[in-house]
């Protein structure tokens, strides 16, 4: 069934951009289950909510963001898992997950489950992926600059936290990425983030090294 779920969930990707395409749902489902295996969670829930978390995304992408995918992605993923033989608490289980993936306004990841794929999601942001995204989506929004040195001081403002052209990713780093340690909500998330938070702290200092030629 899973192997099913996965060919369906994959049609909804084609042609998407490199830093929402099918390789994240694939290091996500990953994630999901390392982590989902050391919080004791469901872990066939957990296996379909990432495949079905993103599948709206390529759409709100295209439509300039006109609708959040985790609102529509839920109410797809309730019909595709209509299809299948799946027990109604793990298919309210998955759709709570997918709605909650992105956890903005209220809607909170109640279920262990949930906040596994809330953390294994934010985790593809940082880390060594998680700046390779950076880099690759502010040239696909056509930055043409890898660094500004205003990224500090554009941070402190805290303002629009929107990208926009001419924003780098060392600013995504700076207004986002650097805080995605705080918001993991599992104990393995945490312990995942701490490490790969670390790793960018080191990889933004010997940038800005190299940048003086001190490296
Ligand atoms: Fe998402
Ligand atoms: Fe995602």
């Amino acid at each position: 069934m899973i192997e099913k779920i996965e060919k369906e969930a994959k049609k909804y990707f084609v042609g998407s951009d490199g830093c929402h395409d099918w390789s994240h749902v694939e290091r996500v489902r990953k994630l999901a289950l390392m982590i989902g295996k050391k919080e004791k969670a469901d872990l066939f829930v957990l296996e379909i909510a990432s495949l079905l978390h993103d599948i709206k995304r390529k759409e709100e992408i295209d439509s300039k963001g006109s609708f959040c995918h985790a609102t529509e992605g839920e109410k797809e993923g309730r019909m595709i898992l209509d299809k299948y033989n799946i027990s109604d608490k793990q298919k309210k289980n998955i759709c709570h997950c997918i709605r909650t993936h992105r956890f903005r306004n209220n809607d909170q990841p109640k279920t262990i489950e949930a906040k596994v794929l809330f953390d294994a999601d934010k985790l593809d942001s940082i880390g060594a992926v998680g700046l390779g995204r950076a880099f690759l989506f502010a040239g696909s929004v056509g930055s043409c600059k890898m660094y500004t040195n205003k990224e500090k001081e554009i941070a402190k403002l805290d303002k629009d936290m929107t990208f926009k052209e001419g924003d780098s990713a060392i600013l995504e780093y700076e207004v986002k990425l650097k805080k995605i340690k705080n918001m993991m909500m599992t104990k393995a998330g945490k312990e995942i983030a701490k490490d790969r938070h670390n790793y960018m702290v080191e990889f933004i200092k010997r940038f800005w090294l190299e940048v003086k030629g001190k490296k």
